[in-house]
């Protein structure tokens, strides 16, 4: 129980969807919280909010009646959201606007003592920007939950340039006392999360205007190779490009336009069309009652597997092998095989060219992720078509789907996963984040099958190098850039997870 800790009067201002989720979890947690909102009419739709809220957790069995009756009893209603009642700390949760948070801010600075702290749950705004009217900066910081809150178990603890440690300290005790997870993150646009966020959809959007292959390919791959658990689109679709746009435009332009994070000229054209996903009933794809229409089917030639393949690629070929084709044994192919390589970082056509195969006759397939339900079949425009179908009715023997794709300078995996590395691997270079906060962020928050940095680790930080040099040097794009905390680990032989020695080590007293 949570008699033994010091009690927390908290005010939580704004009764909508992130006000209501807090108050929820906070009284869940045993603290006593005051709800207030500038609409009243509002306040009662989220006190009846948390009070349906539990009710269905009872339902669920998640948790007993008394329980969530004595939760409910702890949130009580404020009739004003600057009452000069006094508490530990006020957790703005009302709508996204600068002028909005800082007039509310100062107003409670006026009636509060000074060392109440003040806490905004901006997503996307400056929380220096916010604190910057206060007389006392130093009480405030920024304290970023997830929707919904009582599930999602991240939050961001976010100081501004003048937040006293002492803040800090009482947010991250706080949180802890929720049983939710803090990371600490720094005050730059998107904050931890939303920055590393960006690494996937932006990727995504790059292969499309590319002509790589189509969003409901693109999301396949992601979902069966890479583990993902929604596809880019997928993801676009259900925020809505009302809100991920501007979203992905002021993390560009609040980056002072680094390439990383660049969003595409496809989306604008889409958002003024109407496009918007769900919300509009099409985006990228199409939705009848919030329910995704399955896509046009697509007849498929499969023809007979009537040639032999080659391929150096031990386990292609066993699995070829297992399906019943046979695969040639020779150090070259013979006349009439299908030849089928997995380069990495580097295109299909110059990989064959390289090293001397015919590539009239030579496909690619994905090397990195989960082969076991899809597999990536890569084509350019000098194959022979008739050894394309014969590659794709090959592959599809084995039992998996298929995607067939372009080829270009990666495959479509591998861009997706180097792009989600480097943007996480920026991150830790800048020092905006610890490698672990960064792994437990991204995983908590954005639902990734693993930490990005501990992906680059589990698949090599080494491959994921050379499918970024790769694409720097083929596309001269500054996108593809590898960020120097990959090039200086993979130089050392260390962990992209690892911080290493820094100077603060060095000079810091109490060393070994
Ligand atoms: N919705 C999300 O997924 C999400 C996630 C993280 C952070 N946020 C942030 O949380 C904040 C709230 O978002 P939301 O989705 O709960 O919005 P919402 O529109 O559901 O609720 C906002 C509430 O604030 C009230 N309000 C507006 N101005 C006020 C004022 N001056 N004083 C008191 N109350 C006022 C409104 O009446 C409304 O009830 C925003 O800053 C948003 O960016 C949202």
């Amino acid at each position: 129980m949570t008699e033994s800790r010091p009690p927390v009067r908290v005010r939580v201002v704004g009764a909508g969807a992130m006000g209501t989720g807090i108050a929820q979890l906070l009284a869940t947690s045993g603290m006593e919280v005051r709800l207030a909102d500038a609409d009243p009419t509002a306040l009662d739709r989220g006190l009846d909010r948390i009070g349906a809220q539990l009710a269905r957790e009872v339902a669920g069995g998640r948790l007993d009646p008394a329980t969530a009756a004595e939760v409910s009893a702890r949130v009580t209603r404020l009739g004003s959201p600057t009452a000069p009642e006094p508490c530990d700390v006020v957790i703005e949760a009302v709508v996204e606007d600068l002028e909005v948070k800082r007039s509310l801010f100062r107003e409670l600075e006026s009636v509060l003592a000074p060392n109440t702290v003040l806490a905004t749950n901006t997503s996307s705004l400056s929380v220096t920007a916010i604190a910057a009217v206060l007389d006392r900066p130093e009480r405030a910081l920024g304290l970023h939950f997830f929707n919904p809150v009582p599930r999602m178990r991240l939050v961001e603890i976010i100081p501004g340039v003048r937040t006293a440690t002492s803040v800090v300290d009482f947010a991250t005790a706080l949180v802890a006392r929720t049983g939710h997870v803090a990371v600490r993150a720094t005050d730059t646009p998107g904050f931890l999360v939303n920055h590393a966020g960006r690494g996937y959809v932006t990727e995504a959007l790059q292969l499309l205007e590319e002509g790589i292959a189509g969003p409901a390919e693109i999301d396949a791959i992601a979902r069966d190779v890479l583990r993902m658990r929604m596809g880019p689109f997928e993801l676009l679709d259900l925020t809505g490009l009302d809100v991920s746009v501007p979203v992905l435009e002021s993390i560009w332009t609040g980056f002072y336009a680094e390439p990383r994070l660049r969003p595409s000229t496809l989306l604008r054209g889409r958002l003024h069309g109407g496009l918007l996903g769900r919300k509009t009933g099409e985006g990228f794809y199409r939705y009848r009652d919030g329910a995704k229409l399955p896509p046009e089917p697509v007849p498929v030639a499969t023809v007979p597997v009537d040639r032999p393949f080659w391929t150096d690629d031990p386990s292609l070929a066993a699995l070829l092998d297992g399906a019943g084709t046979r695969v040639e044994r020779t150090g070259q192919p013979g006349e009439r095989a299908v030849v089928l390589i997995a380069p990495e970082g580097v295109s299909v056509v110059a990989e064959a060219r390289r090293r001397g195969l015919p590539v009239r006759r030579t496909c690619g397939v994905e090397s990195i992720g989960d082969s076991t339900t899809r597999l990536v079949l890569a084509i350019h425009p000098g194959l022979d078509p008739e050894v394309g179908r014969v590659a794709r009715s090959a592959l599809a023997g084995t039992g998996r789907e298929v995607s067939v794709v372009r080829d270009g300078p990666a495959g479509v995996a591998q861009r997706l996963l180097a792009s989600i590395v480097n943007t996480a691997a920026g991150i830790a270079q800048a020092r905006l984040a610890t490698p672990d906060d960064i792994n437990t962020a991204v995983r908590l928050a954005l639902g990734y099958p693993t930490g990005p940095l501990a992906w680059g680790d589990r698949v090599g930080a080494d491959r994921i190098l050379t499918v970024l040099d790769g694409l720097f040097t083929q596309t001269g794009d500054p996108r593809y850039r590898p960020s120097r905390w990959i090039v200086e680990r993979v130089a050392l032989g260390l962990a992209l997870a690892d911080p290493g020695t820094a100077p603060e080590d060095i000079v810091a007293a109490g060393g070994e």
